[in-house]
């Protein structure tokens, strides 16, 4: 992001392929890798995966091409789109309310998805100095409790993440970033179908995990489930905060909306999939259990690194490669906030950043020790860290989500969306329908369903 007044209309990325990139770079992080195998094996595999795809076609698309034309269509930050749209419509202007509740949701996501990232890095260092060496499945489970255990090697992870996302989102992320995630989303694609082929070829189990993933077993379709899916499509795709609006404001007035929200929605799921059919196969190789909880991932992948020849410098880079992804992913997080705080206390974006992250930070502590010397303090059940997830998924990301889509097909200027999104009458009717009904119905619907 570039540190211009974004009260005036600002400069776009001129390389078509940059807001693609950022935009990817968004939705793809921890919510593709570590989240969904961990997630979806906590809610019984196929009938949680079949949620979460009807969700990301009927309710995510839709969504992605409202909030990426919504910004676009202002080239505003996403409080000031709103105050304009809201005036040139001569509405209520409670509808800013969106871009409030935006920052918010991504302020508290930050904070456990900065500790989750800590422990990527954690992982990249350990297996590089060949800490699993010789272990088996249950000694490197056994190695997760001790990360989780100690707070202040969480914290030194948590901390050093912060301390990196800080430093890149206050030179900007066009600057900061985008020659680094040319080289890099590539590179950790390549290494996600290699990993891809050790689990097809090497574990003997991946027709299993893939039934996991794809039978579905109608019975499992609870409302804990469909909301967790639903909530799972919002936080891949990084809707429902304003995150693509903020972006959207950079995108080139050539680019074609739409293909671009299938292509980033395509990927993203993509990765999702596939990092499934990584974990599971691994998962039934070694004996763990698909619902053992965040520490899925890094039990499973770590036990197959410990097993291959130069698996330590895969690994290595593997979960150095999870560690990027999420810094991408953390800039669009505090991009809101970014961007309110320097219009509205006139301090430079440097300092803002600082201020910031050092509060993301220090409410993060918040989870580190909800794995430790917290672990029973709880609210309404749950720990600080599982609190601050369920309350973003299931109810933050969909509630901005539903706003947000009735803010783009009931208040603003239909001709305003059809222009940005250029569609043949027919599809922008479709697009409509989606946004006007489908996705506040959907979101009412299973919002209630979670809160009976
Ligand atoms: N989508 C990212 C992931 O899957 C996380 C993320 C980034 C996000 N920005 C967001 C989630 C905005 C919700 C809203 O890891």
């Amino acid at each position: 992001m570039s540190g211009q007044n974004p009260t005036t209309s600002r400069k776009t990325w001129n390389n078509r392929w940059t807001f693609m990139l950022a935009a990817a770079g968004s939705a793809i992080g921890l919510g593709n890798i570590w989240k969904f195998p961990y997630i979806a094996g906590q809610y019984g595999g196929g009938a949680f995966v079949l949620v979460y795809l009807l969700c990301i076609a009927l309710v995510g698309i839709p969504l992605l091409m409202a909030e990426t034309a919504i910004g676009r269509s202002t080239r505003l930050s996403p409080l000031n789109a709103m105050r304009k749209l809201t005036s040139d419509a001569g509405v209520f202007r409670g509808w800013e309310v969106i871009g409030w509740m935006g920052m918010v949701t991504g302020f508290i996501i930050l904070t456990f998805y900065s500790v989750v990232a800590g422990w990527a890095l954690s992982y990249a260092w350990d297996l590089l100095t060949g800490v699993f060496n010789g272990m088996s499945a249950d000694q490197i489970g056994g190695e997760f409790e001790a990360l989780t255990a100690s707070a202040p090697r969480q914290i030194l992870w948590h901390t050093l993440f912060m301390v990196i996302t800080v430093l890149i989102t206050a030179r900007g992320v066009h600057k900061g970033l985008e020659k680094g995630l040319q080289v890099m989303m590539p590179t950790l694609f390549v290494l996600l179908f290699a990993m891809l082929g050790y689990s097809i070829l090497a574990t003997g189990e991946f027709m299993r995990g893939f039934h996991f993933m794809f039978d579905v077993d109608f019975s499992k379709i609870t409302g804990e489930a469909v909301a967790a899916a639903m909530g799972q499509a919002f936080f891949t795709l990084s809707l429902g905060m304003c995150a693509l609006m903020a972006y959207g404001a950079y995108m080139p007035a050539n680019n074609s909306i739409p293909r671009t929200a299938l292509n980033v929605a395509f990927l993203d799921t993509l990765m999702a999939i596939i990092s499934g059919l990584i974990v599971f196969p691994i998962v039934y190789a070694h004996g763990l259990e698909p619902s053992a909880g965040p520490g899925l991932l890094f039990v499973s992948l770590t036990s197959a690194f410990a097993n291959i020849t130069g698996g330590s410098i895969l690994g290595f880079i593997f979960f150095t490669l999870v560690g990027i992804a999420a810094l991408s992913s953390a800039i669009s997080l505090i991009e809101p906030s970014l961007s309110w705080v320097t219009e509205r206390f006139a301090i430079n974006r440097v300092l803002a950043t600082w201020l910031i992250g050092g509060a993301i930070w220090l409410v993060g502590l918040g989870s580190v020790f909800s794995f430790n010397i917290w672990a029973d303090v709880k609210f309404f059940d749950k720990t600080i860290f599982d609190l601050a997830g369920y309350m973003t998924d299931v109810f933050l990301l969909p509630l901005g989500g539903a706003l947000t889509a009735i803010f783009a097909g009931w208040i603003i200027k239909r001709s305003v969306m059809s222009n940005e999104l250029a569609m043949s009458v027919g599809l922008f009717n479709v697009w409509r329908i989606a946004v006007r009904i489908i996705v506040p119905v959907a979101v009412a619907l299973i919002l209630y369903t979670a809160l009976k």
